[in-house]
């Protein structure tokens, strides 16, 4: 443990940091929003997306750039600027160049990441191996610590015995793992406190000092814990465990609230403490391979976009499912269901960014802006285009799988869905009539996500006869499988080699295990970097988060008020039928149905 090498210094243990006062901390909040609101009208040219450029700080570190134009060592100024605001503010961008490049200390800035829940399952087996992923590819800035904080008393090397055991280096990356994990894990330590004592925190806060060492210390505090103590903790750390010169953000995972009245006051809650570009709000789907490569294959080839609309494209489906049910998780879950816990965020996110118009740029708020208007275009979804499951248990040979109300952490009566399937529509000009159509499923047959493209057939198809009169089964698909085994494949007629002429339909197939055999990093490894240098692209802002409520609150409560049944599948089956009479109702085939699926 004790051979951290010299190159990646420790965040030191002299105590000298610059700090504000614990009132001008909290001030610091209040004038930050003012800030940003100042700072929100800059011409674009003051933004550079790192998108499409992303480049390994270690080797370029004081000169990095973040989306907002800053660099990433220096102060952002959306994010923080509490410092130009104590210095007043000539024109914005003078003085704002200005103090970015006369800084002296910004080669000299530190981070330090807190990782709020640090026992929790999610910081464990997440948030912790994504971090040292990023340290072990040099995507982290020389000066970083990690800090866990937690109720639970622990010490600082009983919590590296925890990470550790979470901690893996990926496949074709074994080289020097063990150094690695032990470097990265001299940099954890860990803090108990109460989540919502200020005290606890402004302890947190003078170790952090500590650790950051007079540096100029941007802070990341991750929130891996139960939504009823987002608020409490996000006050205490903002009054009094946050930057001083720095930025400062927070990271939030779902859920955001059960409907639009509780995400809106969740959202007014947080926006007491922190301005919106300092929240993070996380929807880790946003962070997977294939929907980050959804944009690219849209709009980099010119064989999709002319497409992608109601001309060509006769229905969408986003379609999730997983082989096991919620184990233990009842708590959390019989409170939410699964209309809440993947189709409002996961399934409608990839939605808005497969439905959307093209943005102006690749700057976050230009494709955040699209992604509200196309929600916004939405019709809110109605009962009788909704079908909602509950798993029930099943025996297959000698071994047997529980329902989910057998499962202890759930109410005996409990109505909560744990399968639906849905119909939506967009009305606006490129979408109108088109279903897109989601299904979402625990306890299911197969653990898969994907969007699947079917395309309308072909008018007056001269090899018509060759398929019968089955003009559905004629027509290409395009399947983006999103996990597992990461695939883009598009579904065309071809000839079958040999004298006659029959047709067959076969794949074009772009298999990523085959074509690209580096592993692929896990979602948060990607979000966590972008928080980290301050890109918003891929979270969630909140009015996309009102959108998407609005779309599935009235829903929501009307299955709730009418107490709706769900119908029962067996637990790894391929759900209810009444999800093959919705997509029918619609003129739909669920794409997964086949044989080769
Ligand atoms: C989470 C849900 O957001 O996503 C879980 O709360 C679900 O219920 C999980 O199991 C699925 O994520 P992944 O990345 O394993 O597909």
């Amino acid at each position: 443990m004790a051979a951290a090498t010299s190159h990646l210094s420790l965040c030191s243990s002299s105590s000298s940091a610059a700090s504000l006062s614990q009132t001008q901390t909290c001030s610091f909040f209040k004038k930050e929003a003012d800030l940003f609101s100042r700072f929100a009208a800059f011409p674009r040219k003051t933004q550079s997306s790192t998108w499409v450029r992303r480049v390994r700080p270690r080797k370029s570190f004081q000169l990095k750039f973040s989306s907002n134009g800053s660099p990433l060592n220096a102060v952002s100024l959306q994010d923080s600027g509490s410092s130009v605001a104590k210095k007043g503010l000539g024109t914005q961008e003078e003085e704002a160049s200005s103090f970015l490049y006369s800084e002296p200390r910004k080669a000299e800035s530190t981070l330090s990441i807190t990782v709020v829940g640090a026992s929790g399952d999610l910081a464990r087996k997440k948030i912790f191996p994504a971090l040292f992923a990023l340290f072990y590819e040099d995507w982290l800035p020389e000066n970083f610590c990690v800090c866990g904080y937690a109720r639970t008393r622990m010490t600082d090397e009983e919590l590296r015995n925890m990470i550790s055991k979470t901690l893996t280096c990926r496949i074709d990356k074994r080289e020097n793992c063990e150094d690695k994990m032990e470097q990265f894990l001299m940099r954890c330590f860990y803090h108990a406190g109460q989540y919502n004592s200020e005290d606890n925190f402004r302890e947190l806060d003078m170790k952090l000092k500590e650790k950051e060492a007079g540096k100029l210390a941007n802070r990341l505090f991750y929130l891996s814990i139960p939504p009823n103590i987002f608020v409490d903790v996000v006050r205490c750390a903002s009054l009094r465990a946050s930057s001083g010169d720095g930025w400062t953000r927070v990271i939030v995972e779902k859920p955001f609230g059960r409907d639009s009245e509780s995400s809106g006051e969740l959202t007014r809650c947080l926006k007491q403490y922190l301005a919106e570009d300092q929240i993070f709000r996380i929807d880790h789907y946003l962070g997977k391979e294939l929907v980050e490569n959804l944009s690219v294959l849209r709009f980099s080839n010119l064989v999709f976009e002319p497409l992608w609309s109601r001309n060509y494209i006769r229905n969408v489906q986003l379609i999730f499912s997983e082989d096991f049910g919620i184990e233990g998780r009842g708590g959390y879950f019989d409170n939410y269901g699964i209309i809440r816990d993947i189709m409002q965020n996961h399934l409608l996110q990839i939605l808005a960014l497969f439905a959307m118009e093209t943005p102006v740029s690749l700057d976050a708020e230009d494709i955040r802006n699209e992604k509200v208007k196309v929600l916004r275009s939405m019709r809110p979804l109605q009962l009788d285009d909704v079908i909602v499951g509950q798993y029930k248990g099943h025996s297959k040979g000698s071994k047997s799988y529980p329902g989910y109300i057998d499962d202890p952490t759930v109410p005996k009566n409990s109505t909560t869905p744990t399968f639906a399937a849905a119909a939506l529509f967009i009305n606006n000009a490129r979408w109108d009539g088109v279903p897109f159509l989601m299904k979402a499923g625990k306890a299911l047959h197969t653990k898969r996500a994907e969007i699947r493209v079917q395309f309308r057939h072909v008018a007056g198809n001269l090899y018509r006869r060759n398929f019968g009169t089955d003009l559905d089964k004629a027509t290409n698909e395009l399947v983006l499988r999103v996990q597992p085994d990461e695939a883009i494949y598009l579904k065309i007629n071809n000839k079958v080699p040999g004298l006659g002429m029959r047709l067959d339909c076969s794949d074009l197939n772009l298999l990523y295990r085959a074509r690209y055999p580096r592993e692929i990093p896990d979602a948060y490894e990607r979000l966590l970097l972008d928080a980290i240098e301050g890109e918003r692209r891929l979270f969630i802002r909140s009015d996309e988060l009102d959108a998407a409520w609005a779309l599935f609150t009235p829903l929501l409560k009307e299955l709730e008020d009418k107490r709706i049944a769900p119908e029962l599948y067996p637990y790894g089956s391929r759900g209810p039928v009444g999800a093959h009479y919705l997509a029918a109702k619609h003129n739909v085939r669920w794409g997964d149905l086949g044989s080769e699926d």
